[in-house]
């Protein structure tokens, strides 16, 4: 079976080809040089480049793998969440195909497949806790196979990545600043006291992070000047040790953070030994350790994506996509496309 999948839904255009499960090809064209001169994704100009990109980027992978669109068997759209006019450049395209070529069309939850993206290369098992921790969402899931994913918990405000990149914004490094405070917490020693670990006083599993930018703001304010370091700071070469010991204390707490909602609900399903971690904060070196140690201690499993496929990429849209039709599942032509906010329907149909 053969599956194309497109990803569009924020400042990435990625298609990706999943041959019988495998990843055989993907091709990705970041914005994030565009957007990073406004401190932020632009809605307006992410869609339109992706307009700019999408059929190019077609015509390289499947000229690359010496394909034609009347070969693929699927093709799995990213169909929310997202920004709306991003979402509906990459469905436009989609549904167009499966017009033109027959195949059938398969929309996918974008953050499911991040989710699943950790089954690429390997078996997941399930049932599994999922930890998603993006840019714009940190939720934690129940699955009880690839089609059986429930929501248990939530940020209620800022996602982890989200605190990521504004405490590196008040720090003045450059946009988006998780990756580059994760490298420089790497150099520093972190100090427990210097930043709480929010909202773990209740009985849920939900988040709050805004509370640690404005830690991280008063922080910064009373302990740096404005000049001790170049900004932005795109490097951790030029970067003092009081700025490291701040990140690895920041990141600290963030991961800290996670970690004891996740043990709080794996100790609520006693039956669930496997742990599924991913989004782009999965990419943190911090928090991949940590939760492997946690597997360990509680005798079960981690499986997390390679760092390179935590950020968006259509290798999980497609490999999402190949999950759900093998389950025997399919999406009708007229599926919409679900902004951030909206919950997104069970709508698929029996092929
Ligand atoms: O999943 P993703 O590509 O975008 C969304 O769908 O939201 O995640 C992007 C987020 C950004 O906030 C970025 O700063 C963060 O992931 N991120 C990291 C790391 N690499 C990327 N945060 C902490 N440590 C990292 N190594
Ligand atoms: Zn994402």
């Amino acid at each position: 079976m053969l599956v194309l999948g497109i990803e569009s839904s924020c400042d990435e255009t990625g298609l990706a080809l999943v041959r019988d499960g495998r990843l055989a090809d993907h091709v990705l064209a970041s914005q994030a040089d565009i957007h990073a001169l406004f401190g932020g994704v632009v809605p307006e100009l992410a869609s339109r480049e992706h307009l700019r990109f999408i059929g190019g980027l077609y015509d390289i992978l499947m000229e690359r793998q010496g394909l034609g669109a009347g070969e693929l068997d699927a093709v799995a759209v990213a169909r929310g969440p997202g920004l709306l006019g991003c979402l509906l450049v990459g469905m436009a395209f989609a549904k167009g195909l499966c017009l033109g070529c027959g195949a059938r069309l398969v929309g996918v939850n974008h953050l499911h497949a991040h989710l699943l993206a950790a089954g690429i290369g390997h078996r997941l098992e399930f049932p599994a806790l999922g930890l998603l921790v993006s840019g714009g969402h940190t939720n934690i899931y129940h699955m009880a196979s690839p089609v059986e994913i429930t929501q248990l918990g939530r940020t209620l405000d800022d996602a982890a990545g989200e605190a990521f990149d504004k405490c590196g914004k008040v720090l003045g490094l450059a946009y988006p600043g998780g990756r580059l405070l994760d490298a420089l917490a790497r150099r520093g020693r972190a100090d427990a006291a210097m930043f709480p670990r929010p909202y773990l006083d209740n009985d849920n599993l939900d988040f709050s992070f805004s509370g640690l930018k404005t830690a991280a703001s008063l922080y910064a304010a009373a302990h740096f000047a404005p000049d001790a370091w170049p900004r932005p700071l795109e490097s951790v070469d030029s970067a003092p040790e009081a700025l490291c010991d701040m990140c690895a204390s920041f990141n600290l707490a963030v991961v800290e953070t996670l970690e004891a909602k996740v043990e709080r609900a794996l100790d609520r399903y006693p039956a669930v030994r496997n742990l599924i971690v991913a989004g782009g904060v999965a990419a943190n070196s911090l928090l991949r350790s940590r939760m492997h140690d946690l597997m360990r201690r509680r005798g079960g499993q981690v499986a997390m994506p390679e760092p390179s496929l935590c950020t968006d990429n259509a290798a999980m849209i497609a490999h999402a996509g190949y999950l759900v039709h093998a389950h025997g599942l399919e999406s009708r032509l007229d599926l919409e496309a679900i902004p951030r906010g909206r919950a997104i329907p069970d709508d698929f149909v029996r092929a």
